[in-house]
């Protein structure tokens, strides 16, 4: 080979590594700009689902207003219901503020639903409100509902009494926290300052435990002011539907008693008071805002218990479940539809409306209730049948 030839080779072989460089730098280019457009294309479609989703829980979910059947027999043998069993249409957690296209939607599917239904009893276990603005909705959900035979019967819900500032509900939640702690004298919401800097984790554990308390039980927004209770309540009352504030009432003529307590958070809950004059051996209903009334020791007279309050979470993820449920006392599995206690039924609605107006998982509802005597010999799950679409 001569030196030319070398030359040349060399020279060739550098015109085909640069060729080559330039290929390689050209399917890099294509390469990098494959992957730019995956990566957007995933993007976009991480975005276009995040939309469909909250489009979906904002949107639709929230109106869609489904109609539930359950068949709950006694568990304890009482004589004074009827052997073909009451009918209760229960509602809670309406949440009308006068948002009048979105409660005026809920209350024209209240009456699809309810349209032409045999109603005994109808129940709302509070929360009609979320501002007095929606009194005349939840005067026209009253309304547009069949009259029920033996009666109308209501407790309040905290909203009722109060509406919060949810824009304050962090640092609210916050002060909850630690004055659950300091009552406690219980994990380091209870420290000093001085233990605090002395121990470098201990603002990382409060913050798990915070998240553990917001997840567990509250999130709450500060009271901010007062609703119209008295106004609620007169103008329920001259349609007809009675307040049972620490009070008893003996359905018609049953031998069936409901009992309804005070909300456990705003009210004056008096629960040995609500049952006095109930004799032992009655059937009895027990109507309570907050589901949490059943660590009460005279909750286990009541043979079934109707709440709301959770409003089922609200948002409930695969996996985690609920996720926001406002109970203390129940498991994420009870904070919503039917559980049991002992011989004590439990029923737990997820409502109406909204105080944040998003529903995913947990749509709103109004349940027809079959409440039947107990089977002789009855033992075992007093629930017949449960969540039938209507
Ligand atoms: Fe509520």
């Amino acid at each position: 080979m001569t030196a030319c030839e070398e030359k040349g080779g060399d020279a060739g072989k550098g015109l085909k590594n640069a060729r080559g460089a330039a290929v390689e730098s050209g399917s890099a280019d294509r390469d990098g700009s494959r992957r730019l457009t995956a990566l957007w294309a995933g993007l976009g479609a991480v975005a276009g689902l995040g939309a469909a989703l909250g489009g979906y829980a904002l949107l639709y979910e929230p109106f869609d207003v489904r109609a539930e059947r359950l068949a709950v027999r006694l568990l304890r043998d009482k004589a004074g219901l009827p052997k073909e069993g009451l009918n209760i249409l229960h509602l809670s957690d309406t949440h009308f503020r006068g948002a009048d296209r979105r409660e005026h939607a809920k209350i024209a599917q209240v009456r699809r639903a309810t349209e032409g239904e045999k109603i005994d009893v109808l129940i709302h276990t509070g929360d009609f409100l979320h501002k007095d603005s929606g009194l005349d909705n939840v005067l026209a959900l009253i309304d547009s509902i069949p009259k029920p035979r033996l009666g109308a019967f209501a407790v309040s819900g905290n909203h009722d009494h109060v509406f919060y500032n949810l824009r304050r509900a962090p640092l609210y939640s916050w002060r909850l926290f630690r004055a659950r702690a300091s009552e406690q004298g219980a994990g380091s919401g209870a420290r000093s300052a001085a233990e605090t800097a002395e121990d470098g984790m201990a603002g990382l554990r409060d913050l798990l435990l915070f998240g553990r308390f917001l997840f567990q039980n509250r999130f709450d927004g500060e009271p901010a002011g007062a609703n119209d209770i008295g106004r609620l309540r007169r103008e329920l009352e001259a349609r007809g539907m009675q307040f049972l504030d620490n009070r008893s009432v003996r359905l018609g003529e049953t031998g069936v008693y409901l009992v309804g307590i005070e909300d456990l958070m705003e009210g004056r809950p008096d629960l040995p008071k609500g049952l006095e004059g109930v004799p032992k051996d009655a059937p009895t209903v027990l109507l309570s805002h907050n589901p949490d009334i059943i660590e009460a020791a005279a909750a286990g007279r009541a043979d079934l218990i109707l709440a709301g309050h959770t409003h089922g979470g609200q948002i409930v993820l695969p996996l985690i479940g609920p996720t926001y449920t406002q109970t203390e006392q129940l498991s994420r599995s009870e904070a919503s539809g039917y559980s049991r206690r002992g011989r004590t039924q439990v029923y737990v609605h997820r409502g109406l409306g909204e105080s944040v107006p998003i529903r995913f998982g947990a749509p709103p509802h109004v349940t027809f209730i079959r409440l039947l005597p107990a089977r002789s010999h009855s033992d075992g799950d007093g629930v017949a049948r449960n969540g039938n679409r209507g």
